[in-house]
Order: structure tokens, then C-alpha cells, then sequence
């Protein structure tokens, strides 16, 4: 991890062990109009770099486009000293692992993550995957950047939307790990470079702790199996559909762990401040069912979420009955 910015990624590119590097750096439309001069404005080794352009967002994960860039490394005799660079939001960070995890058995890879959520979530912890026939992150591998750069002055430019989308997130991770940044979190209402950094910093620990996902790791997932649902059936951004699914797995914790009200309070009025919550009717919710159920984490068909015992510390797989998803999803109406 580098949390210096640019200038320190800079310094890192002159040692040793990057002396043999070409550097392919991967962008998207807005990544390359907003980003890629200031990029190689900093970090010097950079500016003779080739730079491939993939679509924006969901579309650049597939098999189509992760094809089409091991072709041009291919043309360009790309060979096991490149390093591709991701400049870019999960999106760009998702598929340039993907792409370097493959090509020649493996080379490197450097993520700078340029959205809020990148920078405290998807570009750490060295999962990449594609899309495959619909279904979000199918096919990929666990597979580590040499190099995560934070370097928070490309938020400049990122749309409002995308700032909040982020900011959930970040909230959802202090929730599990850290009682008190979550609290300035929801007080303070800009984005702090040192709350990035923070936030960075826990994700990163929980991924050392448990990099193939199989134990703690899984605290991150607070608010996803609620939020899924909501994200599919609302058709609301995947950040905004997780701060709908903590207000939803905070009841839920206070009803079945203790969690203190005033934790749900707090984040309920936090929340409200920046978004609307979704109404939901019993009928919405009798879909919604299922699709929580598919949910990767369930055991049987039993539903199991990530539940608060108090703010900063999370339980993993605690079992839910259909009866409480109900209840927490009625709840809504009364936020
Ligand atoms: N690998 C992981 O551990 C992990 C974790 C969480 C999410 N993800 C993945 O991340 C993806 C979502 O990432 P995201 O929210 O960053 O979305 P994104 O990559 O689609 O970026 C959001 C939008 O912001 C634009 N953008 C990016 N940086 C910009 C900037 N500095 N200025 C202006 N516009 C900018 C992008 O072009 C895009 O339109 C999903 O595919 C998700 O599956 C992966
Ligand atoms: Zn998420």
C-alpha cells in the first residue's frame, strides 16, 4: 500500500525492483479525461507508457473486453516485464487484475483506485473478476496488485453520486472494525483524506488476516445480503443499495444482539440526510426473499447476515428467519 499519493508512488517506481517495468496503463473514457494527466504529471517513469481505454463501468468487466486488452498486450509484445497500472474505479481495478492475473501465467499490476470506493475497498485485498452472462464477479481470481496508490485528489472530479456511494461503504467498514472513526464518519460531512487512509488501512488488515475470504473477512460483508436485494430489485447503485441493507441489519442487531439504539439512531438520521429510504410492501418484499437467498454466504437455504453486537464489532454468519427479514424490511417505513 502506498497512502503518500502520487509523489510517493513516484519515488517507489525508481527503486530496483522496478527497473525492468514497461508500464500499460488501463483507463476508462472519464479515468482518461480526468485523470491520466495528472497520473503521469507526478510519476515521471509513467509518461512513456502505452495506455489502452475501456468502456466505462460494469461493461469493461467481461470476457469480450479482457480479450480484446491481452490482444493489444499481445501486438505491442507486452512481455512478463510489463506492469499494467488501473487507473480507474473498481470497475478498471476489477478487470486489470483479471487481465494481469492471466496474461503470461501472471505479471504485475499496480492499482490507483480513482473513485471513493476503489480507493477504501475495491482496489484492496487482490480479488479480480469479470461479469459472465449476467452474474456479477463469476469469474476471477485472488490475485494481488504489487502496489495500491490513495491518492485522494482525484476525487475532484468524481460526480456527487459516486462520492456517497463510496462513503457508504467506508461507513460500513468502520461499523465492523472501528467505533470511533464510524462515528466521525457520520459527523463530518466531507470526505477526509486521513479517513480514507483509515478506512484503507482497516480493509487492508482484514484482507491479511483472512486474504481467501473465508473467515473474518466475511465482517465486510455487513449490510450486502439486505443490500443485494435491494440493489436487484430497486435498481438502486450498489453503495446506496448497502446503506439501505445496514439500516435493515442494524434493526435487526439491536432486535437479536443488543446493538444499542442509539447506534441505529445515529446512522438512520445520517442516512436519511443523504438519501431517501425505499418503502417497502410486503408483497415487494415476498420478491426480495428469494433473492437474498442466493445470496453466496446462505448454508441450506438458511439466510445468514453479518450482524452489529456494537458499533466497531461485527458477528458473521448469524442465522435469519424469513419471519425477521420481513420485520426489518416493514421497518423501512418507519425511518
Ligand atoms: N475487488 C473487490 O474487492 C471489489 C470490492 C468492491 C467493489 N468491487 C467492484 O467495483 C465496481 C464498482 O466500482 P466503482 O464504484 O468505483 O465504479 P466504476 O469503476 O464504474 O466508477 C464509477 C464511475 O466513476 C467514473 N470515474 C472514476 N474515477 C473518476 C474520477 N476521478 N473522476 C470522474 N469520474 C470518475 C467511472 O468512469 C464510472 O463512470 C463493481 O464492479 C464492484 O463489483 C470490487
Ligand atoms: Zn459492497
Amino acid at each position: 500500500m502506498v497512502y503518500g499519493g502520487l509523489s510517493a508512488l513516484g519515488r517507489e517506481l525508481k527503486k530496483e525492483e522496478w527497473w525492468d517495468a514497461k508500464y500499460v496503463i488501463l483507463v476508462d473514457e472519464n479515468t482518461f479525461q480526468h485523470c491520466l494527466s495528472r497520473l503521469i504529471g507526478y510519476v515521471e517513469v509513467l509518461q512513456e507508457a502505452e495506455f489502452i481505454e475501456v468502456p466505462v463501468g460494469e461493461e469493461c468487466k467481461s470476457l469480450e473486453v479482457a480479450t480484446q486488452v491481452w490482444q493489444t498486450l499481445l501486438e505491442s509484445e507486452a512481455d512478463r516485464n510489463t506492469v499494467i497500472v488501473n487507473l480507474g474505479g473498481g470497475c478498471v481495478c476489477d478487470l486489470g487484475g483479471y487481465v494481469a492475473a492471466g496474461y503470461k501465467r501472471g505479471i504485475r499490476h499496480i492499482n490507483v483506485p480513482t473513485t471513493l470506493l476503489a480507493m477504501t475497498d475495491a482496489a484492496i485485498g487482490g480479488k479480480t473478476a469479470i461479469n459472465l452472462d449476467g452474474v456479477k464477479n463469476v469469474v476471477g481470481h485472488f490475485y494481488s496488485p504489487r502496489l495500491t496508490v490513495i491518492e485522494p485528489m482525484f476525487l475532484d472530479t468524481l460526480p456527487r453520486e459516486e462520492l456517497l456511494n463510496g462513503k457508504m461503504e467506508m461507513v460500513k467498514t468502520a461499523a465492523v472494525a472501528d467505533s470511533l472513526l464510524f462515528e466521525r464518519l457520520i459527523v463530518d460531512e466531507a470526505v477526509a483524506r486521513q479517513q480514507i487512509i483509515e478506512v484503507a488501512r482497516i480493509k487492508n488488515r482484514i484482507v491479511k488476516a483472512d486474504p481467501y475470504d473465508r473467515s473474518i473477512r466475511h465482517i465486510l460483508n455487513f449490510g450486502h445480503t439486505f443490500g443485494h436485494a435491494v440493489e436487484m430489485y430497486s435498481q438502486l447503485p450498489h453503495g446506496l443499495a448497502v446503506g439501505v441493507g445496514m439500516l435493515a441489519a442494524m434493526y435487526l442487531s439491536v432486535k437479536k444482539l443488543g446493538l444499542s439504539e442509539d447506534v441505529y439512531h445515529t446512522y438512520s438520521r445520517w442516512f436519511k440526510r443523504h438519501a431517501d429510504v425505499p418503502r417497502y410492501t410486503l408483497k415487494d418484499i415476498e420478491h426480495m426473499l428469494p433473492l437474498m437467498r442466493q445470496d453466496k454466504k446462505n448454508t441450506a437455504g438458511e439466510l445468514r447476515c453479518v450482524l452489529l453486537q456494537e458499533s466497531g464489532a461485527a458477528v458473521i454468519d448469524v442465522a435469519v428467519s424469513d419471519h425477521e427479514v420481513r420485520d426489518a424490511f416493514l421497518h423501512l417505513n418507519a425511518v
